[in-house]
């Protein structure tokens, strides 16, 4: 069967990573998520002193990149697609408050993302990967068949994360929360390197008034027009 790549672009906390892994899960695709990296990158960082409180010293962590391995795979134990930095699984710790305040400064260095970009293009080179970030459809999957670009209304994507964040336990209030999507949405519109812009040949996804099950139908359509076409 015919295999392509899909490319998922979009804010802070507007469901691309939900609708990636229902999407990869119901075709049967890899799901590879970008943004995971970058976190597994920042507390690195962060584990090894680089932040002094908000404020990276970017000199270290270029100079230790080549120390750090970061890895998607699924993990047997918590039977569930995990986060690897070296060999431990971080995927729960690089979801808190800590590492996504200060993320957005990691994912702007031009070795980081050249290093991460690099891993992302290897891991879609077979195709039949459900790609999310916010440079997939323009830098790292240029080619990619399908792509996506997610919006919601900043008000609705932060309840939904504060939801997410209290479901597992992690008092923060809705204004930290808003903040922080803020912040990293204007980082991540704004920086020199990969800055996040829907590709041209791009559909837009605005999922403020729809829900999971319909936004996944959708993209299933369109996956499924697809393939017929080609
Ligand atoms: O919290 P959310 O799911 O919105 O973000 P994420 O996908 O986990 O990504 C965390 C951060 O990594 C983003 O705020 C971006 O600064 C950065 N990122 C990036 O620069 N490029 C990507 N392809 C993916 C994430």
């Amino acid at each position: 069967m015919h295999k392509i790549n899909i490319a998922i672009d979009g804010y802070s906390s507007c469901g691309k990573s939900t609708l990636a892994k229902q999407l990869a899960k119901e075709i049967g695709y890899i799901y590879v998520d970008s943004g995971a990296m970058y976190r597994a990158v920042t507390l690195f960082a962060m584990r090894n002193g680089f932040f002094t409180d908000l404020v990276l010293d970017e000199k270290q962590l270029i100079e230790a990149l080549s120390q750090i391995e970061v890895s998607l795979a699924y993990d047997q134990e918590t039977e569930s697609q995990s986060t690897f930095l070296n060999t431990e699984n971080i995927e729960e710790e690089i979801r808190k408050m800590p590492v996504s305040q200060r993320v957005s400064q990691v994912a702007v260095i031009k070795e980081v993302r050249e290093r991460m970009v690099y891993l992302q293009q290897q891991m879609a080179k077979s195709k039949g990967v459900v790609m999310d970030g916010r440079d997939i459809g323009t830098v790292v999957l240029p080619e990619a068949e399908l792509k996506i670009f997610m919006t919601a209304s900043p008000d609705i994507r932060a309840q939904r994360r504060l939801d997410e964040l209290a479901g597992k336990g992690e008092k923060v209030s809705y204004k930290e929360v808003i903040e922080n999507l803020k912040h990293r949405d204007h980082i991540d519109e704004t920086r020199e390197e990969s800055p996040l812009c829907q590709a041209e040949d791009a559909r837009v996804l605005d999922n403020s008034n729809i829900t999971r099950e319909q936004q996944l139908e959708m993209v299933k359509v369109w996956v499924d027009v697809f393939l017929l076409s080609c």
